[in-house]
């Protein structure tokens, strides 16, 4: 049996956040310790020099969320074992694996497996769903089942930092974040500032209304899917069109893919 699991990861909507621990339940270690950097209120520090790695990430824009890059600067590995997971809202995930792959590798970890698994997409909606509540239970089996494979794998010799993962080096260029904001409807809301206690980026202030700092938005929806009044809302004419672009292209299902 492995020690330790730790589980690293960034995930606004708790997608990822599913997908991760799942594939820890799968590698059936003695112990999981969670190390959520969707909000980080302190500098992240971390040196791992037993145990594994289950390292879990959105995929925005094809890419690994600039934010995450950040918020891992201080994370070193030490050669122990790392599972990479991109979690992507069912159009692509492009470059983002091979992207994590190389950033983790980069922090001395041994990069094992890595898997894509499908979540609902930040800018789904109830009315226009796109990917809506995946990961679903076949979903969450399948990562179960890929954790049991590497825990399998780990037994033997592991040594794979040359990983086979789709995407291409340079990776396709970073789509530019930030001016797009949701808005608040004040008829709903409530002042209650559950979005600003979850908001990833730390830009929503709650005083005698909502105020929000578009120019550091991730767009990462954590705001409109949590608010408990339905009272914050993604509706910037380029979402929108993105949100008809991905309904009108992307609504056939696609499967998890993992490499190991
Ligand atoms: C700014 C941004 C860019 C995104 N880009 C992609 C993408 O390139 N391909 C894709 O399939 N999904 C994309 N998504 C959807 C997310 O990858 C997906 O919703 C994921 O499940 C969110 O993870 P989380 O629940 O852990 O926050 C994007 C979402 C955002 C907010």
């Amino acid at each position: 049996m492995l020690p330790k699991t730790y589980l690293i990861y960034f995930s606004p909507t708790r997608t990822t956040r599913k997908i991760v621990e799942q594939v820890a339940a799968g590698l059936d270690s003695q112990s999981i310790e969670h190390h959520d950097l969707t909000r980080m209120e302190q500098e992240f520090t971390l040196r791992l020099d037993d145990g594994v790695a289950v390292i879990g990430v959105p995929v925005y824009a094809g890419r690994v969320p600039e934010i995450f890059l950040k918020r891992i600067e201080k994370l070193s590995g030490e050669g122990i074992p790392a599972v990479l997971i991109a979690l992507y809202g069912n159009r692509a995930y492009e470059d983002a694996l091979v992207e994590l792959r190389d950033v983790i590798i980069a922090k001395g970890f041994n990069v094992v497996a890595a898997g894509a698994f499908i979540g609902e997409h930040s800018y789904s909606t109830d009315g226009r769903p796109i990917a809506a509540n995946r990961p679903d239970t076949e979903d969450l089996k399948y990562a179960i089942v890929f954790g049991v494979a590497i825990a399998n794998k780990l037994q033997g010799d592991c040594n794979l930092a040359t990983l086979d993962i789709p995407g291409n080096i340079p990776y396709k260029e970073r789509v530019p974040l930030g001016g797009i904001c949701p808005e608040t409807m004040p008829e709903l809301c409530t002042l209650c500032k559950t979005c600003a206690r979850i908001c990833p980026a730390f830009i929503i202030t709650v005083d005698q209304e909502v105020t929000t700092k578009a120019e550091n938005c991730v767009m990462c929806c954590a705001c409109v899917k949590f608010c408990p009044y339905h009272a914050r809302v993604m509706r910037h004419p380029m979402v929108e069109a993105r949100r008809d672009m991905l309904i009108k292209n992307c609504s056939e299902r696609k499967e998890p893919s993992c490499f190991l």
